[in-house]
């Protein structure tokens, strides 16, 4: 198809990088370097493209490339090529606030993608709340995200199904009667997944013997390790990021934990089987979609062209990311111009779009009501190995 594409496609990847302007610097009408894509449909992407969270940001952008590729090979959004603006938020809520200011005054974003984590969501929807400009997060799944207001979407499952689906799990399929809980504090995405795995393990009968936790960017873990492993739990449930995780089990493994641990969508990454010292082997975590699960058509299409693009098998962030931008684009194709309060309008009767994740239909709260994967690790990547539905 790509030979199919209007010549002014071509040009359309350009990584927006406005840099360091501080917000403040936008207010008023004289921005200097304004550099609007007025040929261009304008979707600003805002992730983690450096820092401890940085595998979000490279998966959540390789999925919207893919998406917007393809969009523009078949002919691009009303007429028009799809140009994505990129910006870093380096893992920070503050940087995430400012990238999307940039992207909206400065690029002329249209529609919002991002963020990875909720806390970084809440700063950005905020933003496009302020603005009126449609925002989809692919991935963020603490349930205040999408009650900012009616600008904000996702197209993920909610914390309270992720932490019900892994209660369940531990419960149910590994018989565990105790199981403690390390959290990252200071997350809203831990703390608020914490909160609904252990609602939903203690309404199974199960106890948790004890609640431990840790703050991003931590990297020794044993006074707290060492309070959870006096109780001998047969699991730990660790509601937190990748990079933590991987540090936590080879800690707890050093002072003698046998037992099981678990995890949500936050450990979704590449690094955390490279960084894990294979302690981690025979855990499981949670996700939204799984490439080796997949059986729609969709689906198989998407990881068979993302490989081909990337070489390397998509995640459940890229698919997701993929699902936001193909979202945000049907709700411009729908609404019939680029103004953002006519997409923000679509995006909201957003029902069975067919995406790589599954079918979307987008609640009366713009969330996604969807299927979680969980997956097991093993020494070199994480496996299917079971679907859970709502
Ligand atoms: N759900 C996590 C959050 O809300 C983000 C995440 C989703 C990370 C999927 C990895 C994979 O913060």
């Amino acid at each position: 198809m790509a030979n199919g594409a209007p010549p002014s496609t071509r040009r359309t990847f350009l990584a927006g990088t406005a840099g360091t302007l501080a917000a403040s610097a936008l207010a008023g009408s004289s921005i200097v370097g304004c550099r609007k894509h007025r040929d261009a449909i304008t979707f600003g992407l805002y992730a983690a493209l450096t820092g401890s969270m940085a595998d979000f940001g490279t998966a959540s952008r390789n999925g919207v490339t893919l998406a917007a590729e393809e969009i523009n090979a078949a002919g691009g959004l009303l007429g028009k090529p799809l140009y994505i603006a990129i910006e870093d938020t380096r893992g920070d809520s503050a940087e995430a606030a400012s990238a999307v200011t940039r992207l909206i005054h400065i690029e002329g974003a249209v529609g919002i993608l991002g963020e990875v984590a909720s806390s970084l969501s809440l700063a950005g929807g905020r933003i496009c709340q302020r603005y009126r400009i449609p925002m989809v997060s692919p991935s963020s799944t603490n349930p205040a995200v999408t009650a900012l207001g009616d600008c904000v979407f996702r197209v993920c499952f909610i914390d309270p199904f992720q932490g019900d689906v892994m209660a369940r799990f531990a419960r149910q399929t590994l018989g565990f009667s105790r199981v403690a809980i390390f959290k990252e504090q200071g997350s809203a995405y831990a703390v608020g997944l914490a909160d609904a795995f252990r609602r939903a393990f203690l309404g199974l009968g199960g106890t948790i013997p004890t609640e431990q936790a840790y703050r991003s960017g931590d990297t020794h873990f044993s006074a707290q390790l060492g309070t959870i492993l006096a109780q001998n739990p047969e699991g730990i449930f660790c509601p937190g990021y990748y990079t933590e995780a991987a540090l936590i089990a080879r800690e707890a493994r050093g002072q003698g934990f046998r037992g099981r641990f678990m995890g949500g969508d936050g450990w979704s990454s590449p690094s955390l089987v490279q960084n894990d010292d294979n302690q981690l082997v025979g855990d499981f975590y949670s996700v939204g979609f799984a490439p080796d699960g997949a059986t729609t058509d969709i689906a198989r299409r998407f990881a068979r062209n993302f490989e081909a693009k990337f070489h390397y098998a998509p995640n459940d962030l890229a698919a997701l990311a993929y699902d936001a931008t193909l979202a945000m684009s049907q709700a411009v194709t729908r609404a019939g111009a680029p103004i953002p309060e006519r997409i923000r309008a679509e995006l909201a009767r957003t029902r069975n779009l067919d995406g790589a994740t599954g079918l979307i239909s987008l609640n009366d709260h713009r969330d996604a009501v969807k299927s979680a994967v969980i997956l097991e690790i093993h020494e070199n990547s994480a496996n299917y190995r079971t679907t859970v539905n709502p």
